[in-house]
């Protein structure tokens, strides 16, 4: 799926909620399930304990039923309710003896257990069966006599499940289409296929799936494969169309979806679309494809998916690709087999409305979701703990596929450096986690969750240890052999060690990439350029954290005698980085390297030299990591803050976006420290002098009216009232409409912030909506923030799943901070729906007195949360911000009162 944050400020649509009793019956099903297995270890099946008992759960399916087929039968919603029922038949291989199933099934009401023997076509009884209400969701049915090891059964199944409106599972959507309209889809990464099927849930139990939805005539069903056929069928005194889909290739469950709606499809001309034979579709509201807002999306998408099949060497196998724009969608963007699901502002490009950034959003999100189909649905993680596996290489190959698609992609760089620093800044935790950790450590869904954050997504795509070509050889093999498998990191290190070999390297991969994957953290190296002494401890917030931590560690190093050259650290030799006279070294040319970089102080004096006289000298990614670097050294107490402050000297002469870029973020955690403090006015003065040499326009605004820089919010202001005067016609840049929107409102009072509301509620302009949304949390107005806070309880007013994006821009703004964190606290079981890791992650940021701590402290123990990494990591990061607040505050006020006075 798509990293919820990046995307999530851009991504949203509110229409009316539903009448439960129009969607009655929206959806019928049949769904034939096949399993296949390859050859897997029998283990013992698990203990059942009782439920009070204090042992850890075993949470894992016993591996010694092998499942061949399912067979789901004729899912229905018979009455003026949500329910669904249907029926399944899984056939299976059994390969050690039992006389128990187990399989998964959660929130479904299973009865009327048939088990066959389908070598003899005899029945067995069944004693007993039950369904486990604990975190396991084992559906647990006792026979009467013993499965044989070598034997083939069938085990038939009634069920009624519940259509949900938590985005969950099986969910219905509403939307405005002249009436309120309504459909169907599913959301099941990571374990909530067992919401709509009793079925095997975990990634490696692949199987084939054969479907069949019957659903409302003057609706279409999309699935993982391609329709065969359809019939009209008199199911409860109405017509209704029965859809056959192909079967789907062999796949984990967690990548079944399916969606039942009025919606349309971007024709592309035949010409433009991939391949005539398999047109790839882009389906969303009718008026959305009306307006041709899918028809950026549908263009792009044959070309990335091309650029794939010829990076890899293997062909998209399946006979269709649909992609499908959803009102309502929890993650950014869903990868399932043949049928992506996105949030319509992934999917939906208007021109003259969007803004250039939003293009490049969603030619990176597709990029990322279509790399899925290679990695992560044709060759599958064994388990959630190596779903980097999946995660990072589509957010690495992305890159390269966009930056292949739009040869002017300005945002590579940028996405590159704001990944990796999202990466770099959970990973410099002692509560942070390895890439791969132990699959031990990865057994609880919520444990499962958490996984999907910064570092699984962005740690990878830093590649220095890479040799592109012997790199591509080998992942392309690894592609190909594991075809329809599943494999761990172990798998892909003996591929990529194959091509490695073969072209005579010596390098031995696993040896080196273990210790960038299975330990948490990263180094950061210090060079010391006055005695060449070189060497690296792991790199932590909070340095009175002990750690033994060593890593092989590639880097490649320039001068400003010498071009880029790559050395291993452990090979250094004595005096190898001992610098000549005025000479300066630079590390970690391009940032290829995952680790941060200290020098000697008369090194970082120089380098900051010829940053204000000649900074071209130094690669523009190292302009922007060198600030980076400077700031987070400052922030574990290895550097002074003074010197991070001074790295950014050279920004005046800068014209790159880059540099930029990366000093507001840094100077983000400084605002976020100080902006309710005395520190703040200096820190304002020198902002708004700093906005004069700025070349981007859109931050150039940003930075200076954030900085109340009177001229800027007049600009702002004025350009907003004329809309407003105008009402219809808005001639504001669509590039700038983000920043003048937020300045205006926030300028502004009750008329600004209701004709901003207005324009949210009626606008069916994705994007345009999302930068309204985003907006109306800019407002100074105390009383509008509460407001806008209760909002967001009423999913007419904010839909469920921009709940979170929404709070989380409130407590960005100092003035919405305290009624944020107050908020959520009142209105946790509600708001958590929409990702309690972001929420507490976000409104926890400008956390830095003991009471605030304490005040998360007691929060986590009253509401009595799981022990979860997020909340781990908000508190050692409060912890840090307290320490770091009281070391730096007074320094910190000095460099900024000096510098508005000189
Ligand atoms: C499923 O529904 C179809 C269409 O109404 C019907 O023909 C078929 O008999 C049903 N199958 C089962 C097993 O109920
Ligand atoms: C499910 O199976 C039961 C028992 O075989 C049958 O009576 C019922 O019609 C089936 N339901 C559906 C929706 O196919
Ligand atoms: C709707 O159908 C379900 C399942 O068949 C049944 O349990 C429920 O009582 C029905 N509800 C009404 C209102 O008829
Ligand atoms: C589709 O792509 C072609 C070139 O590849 C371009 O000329 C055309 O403008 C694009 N259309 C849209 C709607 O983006
Ligand atoms: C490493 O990543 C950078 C930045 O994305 C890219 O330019 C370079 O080609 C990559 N190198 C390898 C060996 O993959
Ligand atoms: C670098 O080496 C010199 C000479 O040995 C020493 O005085 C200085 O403290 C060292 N600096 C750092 C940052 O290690
Ligand atoms: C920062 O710059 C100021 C003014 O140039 C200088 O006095 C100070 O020593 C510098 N601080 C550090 C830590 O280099
Ligand atoms: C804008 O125009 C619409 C429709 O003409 C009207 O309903 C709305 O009240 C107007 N808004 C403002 C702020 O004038
Ligand atoms: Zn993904």
């Amino acid at each position: 799926m798509a990293k919820e944050s990046g995307i999530s400020k851009i991504l949203a649509g509110t229409f009316v909620f539903l009448t439960i009793s129009v969607i009655a019956g929206i959806v019928t099903m049949i769904i034939f399930y096949k399993t296949e297995i390859a050859l897997m270890d029998p283990t013992p099946r698990p203990m059942f304990t009782s439920s009070t008992t204090s042992l850890p759960p075993v949470i894992r399916l016993p591996k010694n039923l092998v499942p061949q087929s399912y067979q789901v039968v004729n899912v229905t919603s018979p009455n003026q309710t949500m329910l669904f029922t249907g029926n399944s038949t899984v056939t299976f291989h059994c390969v050690q003896g039992t006389s128990v199933v187990y399989l998964h099934s959660r929130n479904l009401d299973v009865s009327g257990p048939v088990v066959m023997n389908k070598d003899t076509n005899e029945r067995i009884g069944v004693s007993s069966m039950k369904n486990e209400e604990d975190t396991r969701n084992f559906l647990e049915i006792q026979l009467n006599a013993a499965l044989e090891a070598g034997g083939n059964y069938s085990l038939f199944l009634a069920f009624n499940g519940e259509i949900t409106e938590n985005l969950n599972g099986v969910f219905v959507s509403t939307y405005a289409q002249g009436s309120p309209a309504f459909l169907a889809a599913t959301n099941l990464e990571p374990a909530d296929a067992r919401t709509v099927f009793p079925c095997f849930d975990e990634p490696e139990m692949k199987a084939v799936f054969h479907v069949t939805i019957i659903h409302r005539r003057d609706t279409v069903a999309l699935g993982n494969a391609d329709m065969r056929g359809e019939i009209h069928s008199n199911i409860l005194d109405d017509v209704w169309k029965v859809t056959y889909f192909y079967p789907t290739p062999k796949m984990s469950t967690y990548l079944f979806a399916f969606t039942v709606s009025e919606f349309t499809d971007s024709n592309v001309l035949c010409a433009l679309c991939y391949r005539c034979v398999l047109p790839t579709q882009t389906y969303a509201r009718p008026d959305a494809i009306a307006a041709g807002h899918a028809k950026y999306a549908a263009n792009i998408t044959g070309k990335i998916l091309k650029f794939y099949e010829n990076y890899f060497g293997i062909n998209y196998e399946q006979k269709t690709l649909d992609q499908i724009a959803l009102p309502d969608l929890g993650v950014g963007a869903m990868e399932n087999w043949g049928l992506i699901t996105y949030q319509e502002g992934g999917l939906l490009y208007e021109d003259g409305v969007s803004s250039l950034l939003h293009k490049e959003v969603i030619a990176t999100l597709i990029a990322h979701e279509l790399a899925h189909q290679w990695f992560g649905n044709l060759v599958t993680m064994k388990w959630w703990n190596d779903i980097w596996l999946n995660e990072g290489f589509a957010t690495y190959l992305s890159f390269f596929a966009v930056a292949h698609m739009e040869p002017y992609s300005k945002m590579k760089d940028s996405y590159f450096m704001s990944n990796l620093h999202a990466a770099f800044e959970v990973d410099a935790l002692a509560s942070s986690h390895p890439l791969s950790p132990p699959q031990e450590d990865v057994q609880m869904t919520f444990e499962i969750e958490d996984m999907f954050d910064a570092i699984t997504y962005c740690k990878v795509q830093s590649n220095e240890t890479r040799n592109e070509y012997i790199y591509d050889v080998g992942v392309c093999m690894y592609l190909s052999d594991f075809s329809y498998k599943n494999t761990d990191q172990n798998d892909l290190w003996e591929y990529i060690q194959k091509a490695e070999d073969e072209d005579g390297g010596h390098t031995t991969v696993a040896k080196v990439m273990n210790t960038w994957t299975k330990q948490m953290g990263y180094p950061v190296i210090t060079i010391n350029t006055t005695n060449g002494e070189v060497y690296q401890k792991q790199f932590l917030f909070n340095d009175s954290s002990e750690s033994s931590l060593w890593w092989y560690i590639p880097i490649r190093v320039m001068s400003n005698a010498a071009e880029p050259s790559l050395v291993w650290l452990e090979s250094i030799k004595k005096d190898e980085f001992i610098a000549k006279s005025g000479e300066w070294i630079l590390a970690n040319v391009n940032c290829a390297g995952y680790y941060r970089v200290n020098y000697n102080r008369e090194n970082w004096e120089r380098l900051s030299t010829q940053l204000e006289t000649d900074p071209h000298r130094i690669p523009l990614m190292n302009r922007g990591q060198l600030v980076d670097d400077a700031f987070n050294l400052a922030r574990a107490k290895l550097i002074e803050v003074t010197l991070a402050l001074n790295s950014t000297r050279f920004l005046q002469n800068e014209r790159a976006l880059l540099p930029w870029e990366s000093t507001v973020r840094n100077l983000e955690y400084f605002v976020l420290m100080f902006d309710r403090s005395e520190v703040y006015g200096p820190m304002q003065a020198c902002g708004m002098k700093a906005s004069f040499c700025l070349h981007s326009q859109i931050l150039a605004i940003d930075v200076a009216c954030s900085n109340a820089l009177p001229e800027c919010s007049a600009m702002a202001t004025k350009m907003f009232a004329n809309w407003m005067d105008n009402n219809r016609t808005n001639r504001i840049h669509p590039n700038l409409r983000s920043v003048i929107y937020c300045q205006a409102v926030a300028a502004g009072g009750a008329k600004e912030w209701e004709f901003a509301w207005d324009k949210f509620q009626s606008s069916i302009d994705t994007s345009e909506k999302d930068q309204l949304r985003e907006a109306l949390s800019c407002t100074k107005k105390i009383w509008l923030l509460n407001r806008y806070l209760k909002y967001t309880l009423n999913p007419e007013k904010i839909r469920l799943m921009d709940v979170g994006s929404t709070i989380l821009s409130i407590a960005d703004n100092v003035a919405g901070q305290a009624l944020a964190w107050n908020f959520i606290r009142a209105h946790w079981e509600y708001v958590s729906n929409g990702g309690a890791a972001s929420l507490i992650e976000g409104v926890t940021r400008r956390f830095s007195t003991q009471f605030e701590l304490e005040e998360l402290e007691r929060f986590a123990a009253d509401n009595n949360l799981s022990p979860t990494k997020y909340l781990q990591q908000a508190v050692e990061q409060t912890q840090v911000n307290i320490v770091w607040v009281s070391e730096n505050k007074d320094s910190v006020l000095k460099w900024f009162e000096n510098e508005t006075a000189s």
